[in-house]
Order: C-alpha cells, then structure tokens, then sequence
C-alpha cells in the first residue's frame, strides 16, 4: 500500500496544518510536547540532546500562521524496517487533520527510502488502522523490542499493541536475537609481501597501480 493510498480521509481536506520536515529550530517545541506525554506512557520520553540528534527523522505540522501544531519522527533500522515514533499533536490542533498529515508525510519518508514495513507501538491501534497498519505479534520486530523494550519499566506490563504497515521484516539487525545479519566486509589478515618503490615515470606508476589491484583480488 502506498503512503498516499490510506483510508483516512486527511489527505483530502482543505486548508489546515502543513506538514514539512522538522530543523533543529523545532527542538525545543518537540522536546516539550513530546514529553509533556510521556509522564503516563503514551509516548516514551526523549531528552532534548537526543531530539537534536535525530531531529533530521521529524517531520512537524504548523499552522498557515507558522505556529506549531504537532511532531513525528520516522526512524530508520535499515532498509527492513523503519519505525514511526513520537507522533503527537498540541491538544487544541487534534482533530483537524494534522496527525494524520504527519503520518503521511512519515509512510512516504519510508517509501522515498525504499522501506516497505513500517512499525509502531502503540494505545490507540484506531488510528493506525486508517493508514493501514494491522495489528502484529510483537516478537516479529526484534529490532524494536532490542531498543526500546529492554530498558522500558513496563517491559513486563506493557499495554501497547505492535503494528506494522507492509511486510513482517525479514531480518532484524540489533540485540542478541538477530534473525540474519547483512554481509559485512570480510577484512583479510596478511602483509605486504614487497615493499612499494617509488616509479619513476608515470607509465610505471599506472603498471604498478595495476599490479597492485590485481595482487588485492588474489585471496592467498
Ligand atoms: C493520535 C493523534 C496524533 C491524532 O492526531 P489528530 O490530528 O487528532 O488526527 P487526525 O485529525 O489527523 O485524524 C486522522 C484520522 O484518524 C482518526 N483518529 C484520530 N484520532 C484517533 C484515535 N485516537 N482513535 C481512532 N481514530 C482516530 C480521525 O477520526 C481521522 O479519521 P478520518 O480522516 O476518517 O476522519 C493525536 O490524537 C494525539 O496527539 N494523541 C496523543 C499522542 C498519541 O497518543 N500518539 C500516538 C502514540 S503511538
């Protein structure tokens, strides 16, 4: 399903928020909003240097008049898996259309990346259901859990429902419980059996730089 296919009906209305993509301006405006939920749990806290350093991953809304209205954030794990997080509008802004406007703007940053599954946990499984995410068994995102979960004090008592939009992720690249891992470059033991002499000319600088790229290839 793409970003732009959802079943809300956000999309279509006229006038509103507008959505464009957070600059570390914004920081303050987020850390406060952001936190001024996470003292219940609906959203996990984030300190203001940690805004700051992944304020590229926010997106936020604003009023015509320039005032801001709400925040999200889309984080990415890698090409298996984003996650979209502290999502969350100003009271007197919910309602009108700019959650859902984040979330769109957050699924189409997925898809710009060539991110297909696109996960979430969350208390309010309605509203995610509009931008088609389905309810999942949360031991298919190991990356998630690894990150978040282990440190959370209601890692025992959680009463957030996991959700994906798109394929189950395949793979998963944090914690102990990986599934697969990417291929890492295999880096070779050895020495440099001939010291490099400096060429004299430049025809035996190109002959010498050949040598050496082919002598790179040899395994042994
Ligand atoms: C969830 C939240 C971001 C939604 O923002 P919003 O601006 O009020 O949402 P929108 O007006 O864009 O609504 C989009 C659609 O979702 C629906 N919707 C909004 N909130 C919903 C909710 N809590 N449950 C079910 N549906 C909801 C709307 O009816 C609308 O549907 P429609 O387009 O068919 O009319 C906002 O309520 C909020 O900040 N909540 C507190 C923080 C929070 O819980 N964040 C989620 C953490 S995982």
């Amino acid at each position: 399903m793409a970003a732009s296919e959802s079943t809300a009906s956000t999309r279509a209305r006229v006038g509103g928020a507008m959505v464009r993509q957070a600059k570390l301006q914004d920081a303050v405006n987020i850390f406060e909003l952001v936190n001024s939920l996470s003292g219940d749990g609906t959203l996990l806290r984030r300190s203001y240097a940690d805004i700051c350093e992944n304020v590229r991953d926010f997106a936020v809304a604003e009023s015509e008049s320039g005032i801001f209205l709400g925040c999200g954030a889309l984080h990415l794990y890698g090409p298996h898996l984003a996650e979209v997080r502290s999502i969350v509008v100003k009271p007197e802004a919910k309602g009108q259309g700019a959650g859902g406007r984040i979330l769109l703007a957050l699924l189409k940053e997925a898809e710009d990346q060539g991110v297909l599954s696109v996960c979430m946990f969350t208390r309010i499984p309605d509203f995610f259901f509009h931008f088609g995410f389905r309810i999942a068994d949360r031991t298919t995102l190991p990356d998630k859990i690894y990150k978040d979960c282990q440190a959370c004090p209601r890692l025992y008592a959680c009463d957030e429902v996991a959700m994906v939009r798109g394929p189950l992720p395949r793979i998963a690249v944090l914690g102990p419980t990986r599934i697969a891992q990417p291929e890492l470059v295999k880096l070779q033991v050895g020495h440099i059996a001939h010291p490099v002499e400096e060429p004299s000319t430049a025809s035996e600088a190109v002959g010498a730089g050949a040598g050496a790229s082919a002598g790179a290839k040899d395994p042994s």
